[in-house]
């Protein structure tokens, strides 16, 4: 586990130093590195959300989704944000709860860290955790929403990072968060293609399996809405994925998609 996790530390630092230092050059940073081919992070907040933010925020932002517009959150709760980066969902959720609530953001790497310290610096309701989602170091039923966005895909360990959410969600609490899912199984060889080319992808589960774990962990009304199918035009995939055959990037065209997958703590708390 600790190898896989090192090496999306290592990714992340290096992805938010480009980010950082290529500020405000067009197409310079496209979400996780992934070049202007394939961006995941375009288009996921509106302009007027975007333009309340700080301005180098949009581009130090590696999400694929927006969960913040989904988790219907209310001021005075509790919100956590699993793989928070540098702190994009964070800043908007610190609005959303206002000055009786409270938002954390637990990530591993210290580079991302030290981004989002400097990006929130005035916000007095957000707290920087540095840990692993898999093992949080947060009390049981603390929390009133659990979010995310894109991280998940990413862990070695994704049943203990969904038992970890439940166990720190209060009864009752939510679960809303972004990320990317396979709408049908993939060969080995192109997921591993894929996982080169942009940083969100490399352990997507299938849809169908998501809901499964979800369930495994004590999740009720469970949902899995798809966003963004990302196509991959055989041209581009032909350019991008030169070791693969016809059908390996036919295969791949369409299979991935953003998603947004909620569920709730039952109010027994078991
Ligand atoms: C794709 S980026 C998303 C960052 C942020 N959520 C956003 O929307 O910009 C993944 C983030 O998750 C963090 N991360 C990945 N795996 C993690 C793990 N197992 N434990 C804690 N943080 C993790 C990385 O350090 C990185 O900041």
């Amino acid at each position: 586990m600790d190898e896989i996790r090192n090496y999306v530390k290592e990714r992340y630092a290096k992805a938010i130093r480009n980010a950082s230092s290529c500020r405000g050059a067009p197409g310079c940073c496209s979400g996780a590195g992934s070049a202007d081919i394939f961006s995941m992070t375009k288009g996921n907040y509106e302009s007027e959300v975007l333009e309340k933010t700080p301005e180098q925020m949009a581009d130090q932002s590696f999400g694929c989704g927006n969960p913040i517009a989904e988790a219907n959150i209310r001021p005075g709760e509790t919100v956590l944000d699993l793989g928070s980066g540098a702190g994009l969902d964070l800043f908007l959720a610190s609005e959303a709860v206002g000055s009786r609530g409270k938002v954390i953001g637990l990530d591993m790497t210290d580079e991302m860290l030290s981004t989002a310290a400097e990006n929130l610096k005035d916000l007095e309701n957000v707290a920087l955790v540095k840990g692993y989602i898999e093992e949080m170091p947060l009390e049981d039923n603390s929390v009133d929403v659990v979010i995310s966005n894109c991280v998940i895909n990413l862990s070695p360990d994704k049943e203990k990072v969904l038992k970890e959410a439940f166990r720190v969600l209060r009864p009752g609490g939510r679960f809303c968060v972004s990320d990317t899912v396979f709408l049908r199984p993939v060969t080995e060889r192109a997921v591993k293609n894929l996982a080169a080319w942009s940083g969100c992808i490399s352990g997507a589960l299938l849809e169908k399996e998501y809901g499964e774990k979800m369930q495994e962990a004590g999740f009720e009304q469970v949902d899995i809405r798809r966003g963004k199918i990302y196509a991959v035009p055989d041209a581009l995939a032909s350019m991008a994925f030169p070791e693969l055959t016809a059908e390996e990037r036919s295969e791949i065209n369409g299979a991935l998609a953003g998603a947004v997958i909620t569920g709730k703590k039952p109010v027994s708390g078991r």
